[in-house]
């Protein structure tokens, strides 16, 4: 089998009798963006968090660079260069926005480098300019809207200098202009560059969204969940046109179809 930058191999999770997630394989290459769609309850979650090592699978193989890091923490993961933001995250309420991201940065992957809380710190406050809210560094995390929290998450992953991200619905409940804001974000984070004292070299990503026509933008691939299963994988222009991904979102009944059927 080819090596791939990053893959997860017949990937399954049990909760009781309910299969979430049943031998799921797809992989990323450098710098790709993919979209991980599938109706409501079809598993994205569950996967994403075996891929961050929050949830140990029964079954399968999480690979990175040839490597088999299924057993890895999720610390571990994060030094090696996957992090990501969770679906149902929740920050220090009390804590000023930069405090969040540096907690995010006690990780062997930023520890070494010189001085430490100086650049966890700088760090962090570049995240913060990144994603756009660096004026509310010092406002507590209580204390800021939905749509900043948000950019909070992708700051606090950003600031690891991942090469990996992985993105649980990183549009819900935005606007449709932060969601565009955050849009060309990720866009620059994938082409890679020097972000004040941050530097990628690109970056790969897998979003979870139901914000399909967003998603459509930015996503040079789309894989599909349906029941636990990947149902497809492809180009998002061939993929939405599959007739068995279209059954699966009109199938269900009282489900919310996204504008793109
Ligand atoms: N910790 C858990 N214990 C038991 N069942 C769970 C648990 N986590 C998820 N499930 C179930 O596993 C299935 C897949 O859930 P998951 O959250 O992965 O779906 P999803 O694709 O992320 O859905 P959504 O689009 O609504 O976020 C659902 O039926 C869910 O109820
Ligand atoms: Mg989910």
């Amino acid at each position: 089998m080819r090596e791939h930058f990053f893959a997860v191999s017949e990937l399954s999770k049990r909760f009781g009798g309910l299969e979430a997630v049943r031998r799921a394989s797809f992989s990323v290459e450098p710098q790709e963006i993919v979209g991980l769609i599938g109706p409501n309850g079809a598993g994205k979650t569950t996967l994403v968090r075996m891929i961050m090592g929050l949830l140990r699978p029964d079954g399968g193989k999480v690979l990175w660079k040839g490597q088999d890091i299924t057993r890895h923490p999720t610390w571990k993961r994060v030094v090696h260069g996957i992090t990501g933001t969770f679906q149902n995250s929740r920050p220090m309420k009390r804590l000023p926005l930069i405090a969040n991201v540096m907690v995010g940065l006690h990780n062997p992957r930023v520890r070494g480098q010189g001085e430490w809380v100086k650049t966890v710190e700088a760090r962090a406050l570049d995240a913060l300019e990144f994603v756009g809210i660096s004026d509310l560094a010092m406002s507590p995390a209580g204390a800021v809207s939905q749509g900043d929290l948000k950019r909070l998450e992708i700051a606090r992953a950003i600031a690891t200098e991942p090469e990996l991200l992985v993105l649980d619905e990183p549009f819900a409940g935005l606007t449709q202009a932060e969601t565009r804001l955050l849009a060309n974000s990720v866009h620059r984070l994938r082409k890679g560059g020097r972000f004040g004292r941050l530097h990628s070299e690109g970056c790969a990503m897998i979003i979870v969204e139901h914000k399909l026509s967003e998603l459509m933008r930015i996503a040079d691939r789309i894989v599909v969940m349906h029941f636990g299963e990947v149902l497809a994988d492809g180009h998002p222009e061939r993929v939405v046109q599959d007739p068995r991904v279209v059954e699966a979102y009109l199938g269900k009944v009282g489900a919310h179809v996204p504008e793109v059927f």
